[in-house]
């Protein structure tokens, strides 16, 4: 237990149910000195799970700018297989692609080694989809993984939009957790999240409360999660989190935000337990 309840496993080591993802870092409408005070107030309440990319513009110079150096008990996740360019992203997806970005990630991060690294497949959406020689088998991606692995630069791998093929065909290398897009209302993902199930892995769904694309439904505007948060008297983002923490046991949160309030709102999912009642009815949303 920890000042954020319940852990689960992740590269070897517990960790808080509720971890802080950093793509909101990446936002420059927002004053820099601003997000420091946002990630000191993450850890203080208890993660000690950060996710991030070195292809998430400045998020990991603003991670690294708050809290280098780093608590011991702070499991640093960075993913690969994208890069930008021109503010753009673009697909980065060969294993010495792959490579490089390790590199990146230790320099921007300010480690010798990164505790996991999930390599972001882009064979289906959401997000750029590979093409031409960005259509890289997987083991050869696996390979160098298990490399930078050997030498020490990665402590873990992770896989990302990946299908349950995919993680299957991928379990022999040694895989501590998948990324995939998952909430209460597509559950499109939910044969990965069963293998996870079956073999103990993390399940680290993002777009947790929806996919951030216009046209695509919103976890905190569904009517039942809305009553739901009334008769609880929490708001419907939590409502949704608490779903996703009680799903499965491995269900690790990394919700973002550039907001001290929604910070709070978010860690104190950690306290919401659902009645039976509501679970079902979320669950048979
Ligand atoms: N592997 C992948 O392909 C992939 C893709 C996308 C994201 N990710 C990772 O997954 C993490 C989660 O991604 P995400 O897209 O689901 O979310 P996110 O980018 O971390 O945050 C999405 C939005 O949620 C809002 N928010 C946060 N807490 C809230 C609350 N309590 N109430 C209302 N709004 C709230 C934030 O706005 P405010 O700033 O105003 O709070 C933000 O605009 C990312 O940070 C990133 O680390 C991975």
């Amino acid at each position: 237990m920890t000042a954020l309840g319940s852990t689960a496993r992740l590269a070897g080591r517990d960790v808080a149910r509720i971890g802080f993802g950093a793509l909101q870092l990446e936002r420059t409408d927002v004053p820099r000195e601003t997000l420091y005070p946002v990630l000191h107030a993450a850890l203080d309440g208890g993660v000690n799970h950060l996710d991030t990319a070195h292809f998430y513009g400045a998020a990991n110079d603003v991670i690294r700018e708050a809290l280098h150096p780093y608590p011991d008990d702070l499991v640093l996740v960075t993913k690969v297989g994208a890069n930008r360019r021109d503010g753009a992203l673009v697909a980065a997806q060969q294993p010495a692609e792959l490579r490089a970005q390790v590199e990146e990630n230790l320099a921007t991060l300010g480690v010798e080694r990164v505790d996991v690294v999930n390599l972001r497949r882009i064979d289906a959406p959401p997000g750029i989809i590979a093409e031409g020689d960005q259509i890289v088998d997987l083991d050869d991606q696996l390979a160098e993984l298990i490399s930078l692995r050997e030498q020490g630069k990665i402590g873990a791998i992770g896989l990302s939009n990946v299908s349950a093929d995919q993680l299957r065909h991928a379990l022999p290398a040694g895989i501590t957790c998948v990324q995939n897009n998952y909430n209460l209302l597509d559950r499109t993902a939910e044969p990965v999240l069963d293998l996870c199930r079956e073999h103990d892995l993390a399940w680290v769904p993002f777009f947790a409360l929806g996919a951030r694309y216009p046209g695509f439904p919103q976890v905190t505007e569904d009517p039942v999660v809305q009553e739901i948060a009334q008769d609880l008297g929490g708001t419907p983002a939590q409502v949704g989190l608490a779903w996703q923490l009680a799903n499965y046991e491995g269900t690790l949160l990394i919700q973002g935000t550039t907001s001290l309030e929604h910070l709070a709102e978010n860690l104190a999912v950690a306290k919401i337990e659902l009645p039976a009642a509501a679970l079902d009815r979320l669950s048979s949303r």
